[in-house]
């Protein structure tokens, strides 16, 4: 029987938690083997990862009941909550309590709680140089995500708290790849003014999350920021440019221009890409490139990401 130690991972079939099946995966004489936590087992992607060594277990965030049962036995839990898929701070913050409350029952060792900045200790909501959104946030999925940091400390429960970045994927799958203008010209829009953004590829998050994991209890109690690289848009454009071989300029638009573009949580992020202008050098020293690196030492540039996924963002062919 294998002595290896549970890690209960929330996401599995996700970005940040499949990353972290994968890298557990991956190290055969590792000391941790994962538990792949999925609301569906039957789902293409769960049954790959069983396929691939995982074992699969149902769980929904939103029924505290399955969690407990999907962390008992385990050494360590991978906690992330799902912001975009219902837009709701508050929602977030129930799920991210059920977790907790969940480690605490299951008596887990170690929690990763993947977290964000509670913007509002930089920006009070009085100031108004941004909306206050939703009653109480400046930036709805991040202030909920560092609120919920209280959660996990109330309850007792050893955890690191994880903050990560941009993901690059962003490009591929959440509308942030070069638009083609009125001009039929490729640019990266966004309100960072020449301010460096710290990014990462999403997969390399579970990466770093394993590295934590390894290094046992000296990151528990600890908040701990990740990224793969910090790139102007000057310099994101650039790097899209090698890769795609077509031209693509950044452009910077204001935030209220970014905010009004309409789409659903645009305000949210309108917001944070200001927070992260406006507070930059706090935004980019809580997310060390080399500190990243000594967790995963695969940590991707964003060249080395480009090469393996440009060919994934979807470009608008150029008018005929
Ligand atoms: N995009 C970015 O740049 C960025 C950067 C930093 C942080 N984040 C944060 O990352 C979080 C999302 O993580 P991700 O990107 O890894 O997610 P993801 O790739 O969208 O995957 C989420 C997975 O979670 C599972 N899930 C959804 N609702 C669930 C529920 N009620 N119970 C159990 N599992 C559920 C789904 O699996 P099943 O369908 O198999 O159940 C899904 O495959 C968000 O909160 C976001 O704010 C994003």
């Amino acid at each position: 029987m294998s002595d290896k130690k549970i890690i209960a991972v929330l996401g599995a079939t996700g970005a940040q938690g499949g990353g972290l099946v994968r890298a557990i995966l991956a190290d055969k004489s590792g000391p941790f083997k994962p538990r792949a936590l999925t609301r569906d087992v039957n789902s293409e992607k769960a049954r790959a990862l069983a396929a691939a060594g995982a074992e699969v277990v149902a769980a929904d965030v939103d029924d505290p009941a399955t969690l407990r049962r999907a962390f008992e036995g385990a050494h360590g839990a991978y906690c992330v909550t799902f912001f975009w898929d219902h837009l709701s701070p508050e929602k977030e913050l129930a799920e991210a309590g059920a977790m907790a409350e969940a480690a605490k029952h299951a008596a887990v060792a170690h929690v990763i709680w993947s977290t964000l900045d509670d913007t509002r200790r930089h920006v009070p909501l009085k100031d108004d140089r941004m909306p206050t959104l939703m009653g109480k946030y400046k930036v709805p999925h991040f202030d909920a995500k560092g609120e919920a940091d209280a959660l996990f400390t109330r309850a007792g429960v050893p955890t690191t708290f994880l903050l990560t970045s941009f993901y690059w994927d962003n490009l591929i799958y959440f509308g942030s790849g070069p638009k083609r203008g009125p001009d039929g010209k490729l640019a990266l829009v966004m309100p960072m003014g020449d301010k460096k953004l710290p990014g990462i590829a999403a997969e390399d998050i579970g990466r770093c999350a394993y590295g934590i994991f390894k290094r046992g209890r000296e990151f528990i109690g600890k908040t701990v920021g990740i990224a793969g690289e910090h790139l102007s848009g000057a310099e994101m454009a650039a790097g899209l440019t090698r890769a795609l071989g077509e031209k693509v300029t950044y452009q910077d638009v204001p935030p209220e221009v970014y905010r009004g573009f309409g789409f659903p949580g645009a305000d949210d992020l309108g917001n944070m890409f200001q927070f992260k202008r406006d507070f930059n050098e706090y935004f980019r020293g809580a997310r060390s490139v080399d500190f990243s690196r000594s967790l995963n030492p695969e940590l991707q540039s964003f060249d080395q990401w480009l090469s393996a996924n440009a060919s994934k963002i979807p470009i608008e062919a150029p008018a005929s």
